[in-house]
């Protein structure tokens, strides 16, 4: 639908609330380029594994992190309709979704200069605007002046079984309980970190999804689209 401007959208909220889902699906809707915050915290992370960065304690090596993170090429490819994240030359995007690394991606995330360096990307990449962007700080610190917010939450039950279901479909193995407890750690580590903490923009609509379908998500952001932007005609959706 090409009458709604060049603006960037922001997509906040909890772990697990399909941000991604939702922001791909609206991306692919309405010609947004999507833009995966968390991947980058995350690729981040999958370094600092990788190097040795983090003890069995669960301490990260600041100082070698320091050293190494501006040289650290995470970029994007978008191949076949998905987007990727590469590190190098290297495609990394099902390394990053492991449990492993989500169990330390958020103390690695509240690390200010983590934090600058993954904002830096999110700059250059959305130079050009027309971008749909998910993450915890996108509404209030990375693009504060986004047209768009939105703020998403649901069910930590339902966000748990969810997570879940995504892990064993990919082959993975962890019990729900597990699933749980990272999430709920995540979401505590997130709001309460100095940096930056997950925080419901105070002009972000709010989006509960614990009971809504893909379709009527979609449906939703469309109405808000159309009455932000006095847009009267209604495409049909494809989902
Ligand atoms: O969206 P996700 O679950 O892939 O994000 C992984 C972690 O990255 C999340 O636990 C917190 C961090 N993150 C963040 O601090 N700020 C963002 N804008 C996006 C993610």
């Amino acid at each position: 639908m090409n009458s709604i401007p060049d603006i960037i959208i922001a997509v906040d909220g909890y772990s697990s609330t399909g941000k991604s889902t939702f922001a791909k699906m609206v991306a692919s809707e309405f010609g947004f380029l999507y833009l995966d915050s968390g991947a980058l915290y995350r690729g981040v992370t999958f370094h600092c594994l990788e190097e040795g960065l983090i003890g069995k304690d669960g301490k990260i090596d600041e100082d070698r992190l320091k050293a190494s993170i501006d040289l650290l090429d995470l970029h994007f490819r978008r191949a076949e309709g998905f987007t990727r994240l590469f590190l190098g030359e290297r495609c990394i995007e099902s390394e990053i979704r492991t449990l492993e690394v989500s169990s330390h991606v958020s103390p690695v995330s509240a690390i200010p200069f983590v934090r600058q360096y993954v904002d830096g990307r999110l700059h250059t990449f959305s130079e050009g605007g027309r971008v749909i962007m998910d993450g915890r700080d996108i509404g209030t610190t990375v693009f504060p002046h986004a047209q768009v917010k939105i703020f998403m939450t649901a069910d930590e039950q339902v966000r748990a079984r969810r997570r879940y279901d995504e892990l064993v479909a990919k082959g993975q193995t962890a019990s729900l309980e597990e699933v749980l407890t990272n999430l709920k750690e995540r979401d505590y580590i997130d709001s309460h970190r100095e940096t930056s903490p997950l925080r419901q923009a105070l002009d972000a609509y709010v989006m509960d999804n614990t009971h809504m379908t893909l379709h009527e998500e979609l449906v939703w952001m469309l109405g808000l689209l159309q009455g932000k932007f006095g847009i009267l005609e209604s495409p049909g959706l494809s989902c």
